[in-house]
């Protein structure tokens, strides 16, 4: 993801500052003030492992941060804090498409629909590359508080599948003794993301606070 962000940045006519890469960033320590002085705005997509330290480097150097590293949020509150604590701006996303948010919206309106229709199991199902690190996704998990909010008290159960290359899919089936309902978002290429996490870049800097993805599509009011 790093390095489709940084192509597409560079597409777009902006610079990249500097590139961090595992190897030299043991704990965070890549990301100095000198290192990072002169830039605008950070974009991290790590691994779950590196991500919290990486996140409290970048806030505490008052830079504003775009993270789209998957498999954190339980450290959510605590990174929440700092940002309060420094004044700072973070955007966080576990997924920077465009249409799995407007995918998540119909599939909470689908939920509404079926509220109440205990005739039908519902279940949330997402495949993804074999490399991927955590599971389920954050896609799921984030899907799963949303239809939550539509049907309090109903079980939303996810099954993962890791395997070959392909970029995410995630499906909402609601299924009777007769019948099947599914919705789906299929991702065709990686690049859509890059495409999300770098206006995300673009628009972070001059806020201040702790923002989703969903934040700056649809409002901060939502
Ligand atoms: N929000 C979204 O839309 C979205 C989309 C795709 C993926 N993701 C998430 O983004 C994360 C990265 O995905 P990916 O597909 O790019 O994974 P990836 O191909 O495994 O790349 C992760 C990169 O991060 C590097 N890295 C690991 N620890 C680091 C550290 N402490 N400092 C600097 N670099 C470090 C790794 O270096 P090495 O190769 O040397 O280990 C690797 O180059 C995952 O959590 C994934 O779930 C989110």
């Amino acid at each position: 993801m790093g390095q489709a962000v940084a192509t597409l940045a560079e597409e777009r006519g902006h610079a990249i500052h500097t590139v961090i890469t595992r190897i030299e960033n043991d704990g965070g320590r890549a990301l100095t003030r000198e290192r990072l002085r002169g830039a605008d705005v950070a974009v991290e997509f790590t691994r779950p492992d590196a991500a919290v330290v990486n996140l409290e480097r970048l806030l505490a150097l008052d830079l504003p941060t775009v993270t789209g590293t998957t498999g954190w949020t339980e450290n959510l509150p605590r990174v929440t804090a700092l940002v309060r604590q420094r004044g700072g701006a973070l955007l966080h996303a576990a997924n920077f498409s465009v249409g799995v948010h407007l995918f998540i919206r119909t599939a909470q309106e689908l939920a509404r629909c079926f509220k109440g229709r205990a005739e039908f199991d519902v279940s949330i199902h997402e495949e993804h590359h074999q490399t991927k690190v955590d599971a389920p996704s954050g896609t799921a998990l984030l899907l799963q508080r949303h239809l939550w909010e539509a049907e309090p008290g109903r079980r939303f159960p996810i099954t993962s599948i890791r395997a070959g290359d392909t970029p995410g899919t995630h499906t909402l089936t609601y299924e009777s003794q007769h019948e099947r309902v599914t919705l789906g978002h299929l991702t065709k290429s990686r690049e859509v993301f890059a495409a999300g996490a770098l206006a995300a870049a673009e628009w972070l800097p001059g806020h201040t606070g702790v923002f989703t993805f969903e934040d700056m599509l649809f409002g901060l009011s939502r």
